[in-house]
């Protein structure tokens, strides 16, 4: 797992403010308490010896057991009055225990030296975030598409089927050595971009880094980096070399120059001799891309990118006449 760096940074920066909140909260109420019932003061003065107590007796090394047993007894005790005394003036017990979002870490983000589960949630929804996926990350997955969709006229359903089962198998074992590139080709509505965003929300719930963006809207990127410092940039062209999944869907619809054609190339052919992992998805057909893109880019998409030709009828027009 590698999530996305800035994430995992910030991520980690909220929980150690998470971990200071929960510590100053109790020192607050500590002292809350203290000011309403300053025997509570004395109770705990008396309770924070025990430990040094004890090992005063380990260190006497004469009858320890008898003297720890009488000491934890007197702690005991020491303990139910105080909360006997926090009762009477209306106070929970654990009024002024550190109380934290996660037992399980103390807020940490980890246990010993494993990432706790609540700090991988916390990474895998800034991943979502971050992906660039926004809503569509809500409304598509593996688990809602379906295949009866392809069953219509124009459609091949066993290559769908094959591509659908092939895409699913190649997200759930996505690992630091996965390595495979796609070409999701096909008219509009039949499925592309959900089952490119599928791929993308099962990876990232593997705790990858995954970037999703429109051709348009990378072309903007570089171009607002290139030409205006960086200002209005959605996402630095850096990430887009770097993601360990790249999703750019609807190749074909930005506009077409010497510097865009240029930007396209460096970042396909860094990804592949980087062997990061991209997926493109383009309404146009092969012969399209070849009069589109010059010959050292389409050569990249033919021979290093696996297509996946999709067919059907629309499924955007499927579901309104399934409405109606
Ligand atoms: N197999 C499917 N099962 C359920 N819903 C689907 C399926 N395929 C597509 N859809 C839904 O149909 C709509 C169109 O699909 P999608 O956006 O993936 O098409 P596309 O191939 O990307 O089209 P375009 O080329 O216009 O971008 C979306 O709302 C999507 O969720
Ligand atoms: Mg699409
Ligand atoms: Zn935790």
């Amino acid at each position: 797992m590698s999530y996305n760096r800035e994430d995992y940074i910030r991520i980690k920066a909220e929980f150690s403010q998470k971990y200071l909140r929960a510590q100053n909260r109790a020192t607050e109420r500590r002292a809350e308490l203290y000011a309403a019932i300053p025997e509570v003061r004395k109770l705990d003065g008396m309770l924070s010896q025990t430990g040094m107590e004890i090992m005063a007796v380990i260190r006497g090394g004469k009858d320890t057991e008898e003297q720890i047993a009488a000491i934890r007894q007197r702690n005991r005790e020491l303990l139910a009055k105080r909360a006997e005394l926090l009762r009477e003036h209306g106070y929970p017990e654990d009024y002024s225990d550190v109380q934290y979002d996660c037992d399980k870490c103390g807020d940490t983000g980890f246990v010993n030296t494993k990432m706790c589960d609540c700090m991988k949630r916390a990474l895998i929804a800034a991943g979502y975030e971050s992906s660039g996926l926004g809503a569509l990350i809500r409304t598509q997955s593996f688990d809602n598409f379906s295949l009866d969709y392809y069953r219509v006229g124009g459609a091949n359903y066993d290559a769908m089927r094959r591509a659908a089962e092939g895409l699913r198998r190649f997200a759930e074992s996505f690992d630091r050595t996965a390595y495979a590139n796609y070409l999701l080709i096909g008219g509009t509505g039949l499925g592309k971009t959900h089952l490119s965003t599928a791929v993308a929300k099962t990876v990232i719930e593997r705790g990858f880094d995954v970037l999703y963006v429109s051709a348009v809207g990378m072309i903007s990127d570089f171009e607002a980096k290139r030409f205006n410092d960086g200002n209005g940039m959605k996402h630095d062209p850096d990430r887009y070399a770097d993601a360990e999944l790249l999703i750019i869907d609807d190749l074909g619809t930005e506009v077409s120059n010497q510097f865009t054609l240029s930007c396209l190339y460096d970042l396909l052919n860094t990804r592949i001799n980087n062997r990061r992992c991209t997926f493109i998805n383009t309404n146009l057909a092969f012969r399209e891309l070849e009069a589109r893109y010059n010959e050292r880019i389409t050569s990249r998409l033919l021979g290093e990118y696996s297509p996946i030709l999709f067919s059907g009828t629309d499924i955007r027009r499927q579901k309104i006449q399934r409405v109606k």
